[in-house]
């Protein structure tokens, strides 16, 4: 059997990984400043992760949602705490779309109404709610298409406010910084005043945090930059540091029923053991002031580069625009200059999305190798 051929690969094989590091199978080093699409919260193979999924591994790996599994207490808790959100409650599962598609589904059942309001080059995943509410046609095939979504531009408050005087809209779902869709972010008075209104219309507000949360901001939810309080938060990618794991934070006005949403798999130990272990090693390391630190750094360095038009993002969520499409450059980056970044819909912008413990001495070897190839 072949794999089902869906991925346009890089020819690198990474075999092993340590920090913000990558080795391939020639034992050539990467500096990685993807994360694999932003999933490496804590950096690769962080010892107390790995000690803390290992002993968890010769305990019990998993058992069902139909026991008490008393991790899933402990990651919630120590989410709350964390997080700043302790009037939520949360449910597990395990990724992003699957995320987004149970907060869509939540925003349905509570609301008894059915359409969603996305916004421009917004990506939410690829299952069937998340997918509708993707702006990405090509991803959707004809049986996602039965649900209803309206598209708007970001920061239009009074499209938003004619969508919804329609009477029909359920949910308004929102990345905090947006990720694949190129770095666009909405205002602090574009998310109050949304939030203002979909308060006023039975109208759930759901902060899409997949990408934007886990402290890859400063904060440890890009929205918290806002000074909002969504109805629903969803999260995965840096949530595991590479497991996976994903979740729900469901605001506490929204009561839960018995087997209105469920998995096989959401919150098993492992997964719960990994959670845990992000958590911790966020708090002890306190990374989210270390990204902080090593963005005022970035932002300071990369105003050093020649030909760049543009950076947007917050934290360790950057995007760096040109004026030419960064194709070639990220073909440079990485096999001249062994440094991993990423690419979004806008072809000209480089996204970078490395561990939240990336140093300044690690932003001084990527601003170096620009310079070099940019002459
Ligand atoms: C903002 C956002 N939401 C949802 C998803 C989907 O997550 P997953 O690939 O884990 O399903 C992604 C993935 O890139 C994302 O960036």
């Amino acid at each position: 059997m072949e794999l089902f051929d869906v991925y346009p690969l890089y020819n690198v094989t990474p075999v092993k990984a340590e920090g913000v590091y990558v080795w391939d199978e020639n034992d050539t080093k990467y500096l990685d400043f993807y994360g694999g699409h932003g999933v490496i919260s804590i950096g690769h193979s962080h010892p107390e992760y790995v000690k803390s999924l290992s002993e968890q591994l010769t305990k019990i790996g998993f058992y069902s949602n139909s026991i008490i599994n008393p991790l899933q207490q402990e990651l919630a808790h120590k989410l709350g705490k964390l997080s700043g959100c302790e009037n939520y409650n949360l449910f597990l599962c395990n990724s992003g779309a699957e995320a987004n598609e149970n907060a869509l589904k939540m925003a349905s059942f509570e609301t008894g109404k059915s359409r969603i309001i996305s916004f421009d080059n917004a990506f939410h995943g690829r299952t069937s709610a998340a997918v509708v509410v993707t702006d990405n046609p090509s991803i959707n095939a004809p049986i996602n298409l039965q649900q209803k979504v309206t598209f708007l531009p970001l920061n239009d408050i009074e499209l938003i406010i004619h969508e919804i005087g329609k009477g029909d809209v359920a949910a308004v779902i929102i990345e905090g910084i947006q990720g694949v869709g190129g770095l666009d972010e909405g205002t602090t008075e574009f998310f109050q005043q949304l939030q203002e209104i979909c308060n006023k219309n039975n109208v759930l507000l759901i902060l899409d945090e997949v990408q934007s949360g886990y402290g890859r901001s400063g904060k440890f939810f890009a929205f918290q930059h806002h000074n909002i309080q969504p109805d629903m938060i969803t999260t995965a990618k840096g949530m595991g540091n590479g497991f996976p794991i994903g979740g729900v934070l469901i605001a506490d006005k929204i009561k839960a029923k018995y087997g209105m949403l469920g998995t096989t798999f959401g919150g098993n130990h492992l997964a719960c053991a990994a959670g845990i272990s992000v958590l911790d090693v966020m708090a002890k390391e306190k990374l989210m002031e270390n990204v902080k630190e090593v963005y005022a750094y970035f932002l300071q360095e990369i105003a050093t580069v020649p030909k760049i038009k543009k950076v947007k993002g917050k934290g360790l969520m950057l995007g760096v625009e040109f004026d030419f499409e960064v194709g070639e450059l990220r073909k440079k980056l990485i096999f001249d200059k062994h440094i991993f970044t990423g690419g979004s819909n806008n072809k000209n912008l480089l996204r970078i999305l490395p561990p939240l413990s990336a140093k300044k001495e690690h932003v001084d070897i990527f601003i170096n190798a620009l310079k070099e190839i940019l002459g």
